[in-house]
């Protein structure tokens, strides 16, 4: 092997590692979106699952604009995406897409949600489509949010 080749094949598998690993480090935090909540069903069988926002993966929502993901839960067997919408607020969307109930992903840093569908799906931060071809907006829930406790009822 002359010395170009191992040059090139070295680089290639260096880009194959970094690529793996990034893919990986993002799985991990979404799986990690399943847990942190806990759920519970009062007499009149209303559940409300509740958010600490103080603890991992969730403190992106202690600022205005910030915003998280929850797994499938009780509420919505898609998840849940979240974000502070002021100061005494924080909005709860479902991530079941409306087009053909693909899973949403979280916002990112342009604060569009693209549905993993592949069909080119997205939805801004009040829960509107962002580029078609849904044509409805998410579904959302009630919230109520005091000392941390993020509260999401259906
Ligand atoms: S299911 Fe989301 S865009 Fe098609």
């Amino acid at each position: 092997m002359n010395r170009r080749i191992f040059i090139k094949n070295s680089c290639m598998a260096a880009c194959a590692c970094v690529g793996f690993s990034t893919l990986s480090l993002m799985q991990s935090c979404e799986d990690n979106t399943a847990y942190n909540q806990n759920t519970d069903i009062n007499s009149d069988n209303d559940i409300r699952v509740s958010v600490d926002i103080s603890q991992d993966p969730h403190q992106n929502l202690q600022v205005v604009g910030g915003t998280s993901v929850l797994g499938p839960n009780d509420i919505d067997s898609k998840g849940l995406l979240l974000i502070r919408s002021s100061e005494s607020n924080i909005k709860a969307f479902s991530r079941r897409c409306t087009h053909s109930s693909y899973s949403v992903n979280g916002f990112n840093s342009q604060g569009l949600a693209l549905c993993s569908s592949g069909h080119g799906g997205s939805f801004n931060t009040s829960g509107n489509v962002s580029a078609g071809p849904p044509s409805a907006s998410l579904s959302s829930y009630n919230t109520s949010f005091l000392n941390n406790i993020l509260a999401i009822s259906k």
